[in-house]
């Protein structure tokens, strides 16, 4: 547990917006991490599990209100069948595992992808999931599975025109709230591990303007340290949305330019 002193430093830093609101993670690294120690793949999926809930945990500390996670992307299918199936079952063991813990710390959780696809267990679990830990507010853990940037850009379009809203009307603020991620606002800050340094069809749209942060740490190692590590580069950051900075570039008017120098 926090002193109140680290919460209330935390609250400083968020208002000074130093604290990123929504942290985006491409948790990559878990065969290797598992390779390296000659064990199976899937062990380090399941280490992996380990350094979410850890992650989770962290960011609420440090008073990050959204985490979202790339757990399994629609490319993913590709993968061998016994690695998918391996995955499929760790959703049950996790949500078994974690969810009565992570509901009584004021987790509340979401699940972003395509439904349609996954097996009828894995998707009453996450629907459990998201039941039991709907009124929670203390951070928003939002699992992309089964999801990809581009799928979601599709069924955002094709839910835009069932719900009948004119070409006219489609501005890039109505489209948003048919996209999987509504409730959340955009990331500000999206951290990749494992040492690859690409998107790989995460948050399309959403990460438009997030500060990116890649680091070599195997996700199964990551910890506060390398939280911090991330959180720090991204407080020092000049964030600015496409503008210019107006101390550096003083605006100068027509007028002002053909004046000659006093
Ligand atoms: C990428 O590592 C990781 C994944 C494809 C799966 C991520 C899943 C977890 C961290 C577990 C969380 C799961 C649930 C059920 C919430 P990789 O396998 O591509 O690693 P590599 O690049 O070293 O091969």
């Amino acid at each position: 547990m926090h002193s109140s002193t680290e919460r209330f430093g935390a609250a400083k830093d968020k208002a000074r917006g130093a604290v990123p609101r929504h942290v985006a993670i491409v948790m990559d690294g878990n065969g290797r991490w598992a390779s390296k120690r000659f064990m199976p793949r899937f062990v380090g999926h399941k280490q992996g599990v380990d350094a979410l809930v850890r992650t989770v945990r962290a960011c609420a500390d440090r008073g990050i209100d959204y985490l979202t996670v790339f757990a399994f992307s629609s490319e993913n299918w590709k993968r061998p069948q016994e690695e998918v199936s391996g995955l499929m079952g760790l959703v049950l063991v996790a949500v078994s595992k974690y969810l009565g813990k992570l509901a009584n710390e004021g987790v509340r959780i979401r699940i972003v992808g395509d439904r349609g696809a996954v097996s009828d267990k894995v998707r009453e679990a996450w629907d459990e999931a998201e039941r039991r830990t709907v009124l929670n507010r203390r951070i928003t853990l939002s699992v992309a599975f089964n999801y990809g940037g581009r799928w979601d850009m599709v069924q955002a379009c094709r839910a835009a025109i069932e719900a009948g809203v004119p070409a006219a009307e489609l501005t890039e603020e109505r489209l948003a709230e048919f996209l999987a991620l509504s409730h959340a606002p955009d990331p500000d800050l999206f951290i990749r591990t494992g040492g690859e340094v690409r998107i790989s069809n995460f948050l399309l749209w959403q990460a438009a303007y997030s500060e990116l942060h890649f680091t070599d740490c195997l996700w199964p190692d990551f910890d506060e340290v390398e939280l911090d590590a991330a959180l720090a580069t991204f407080a020092a950051r000049d964030r600015r949305f496409g503008a210019i900075k107006t101390e550096v570039a003083p605006v100068v008017t027509a007028a002002a330019a053909v004046q000659p120098a006093a």
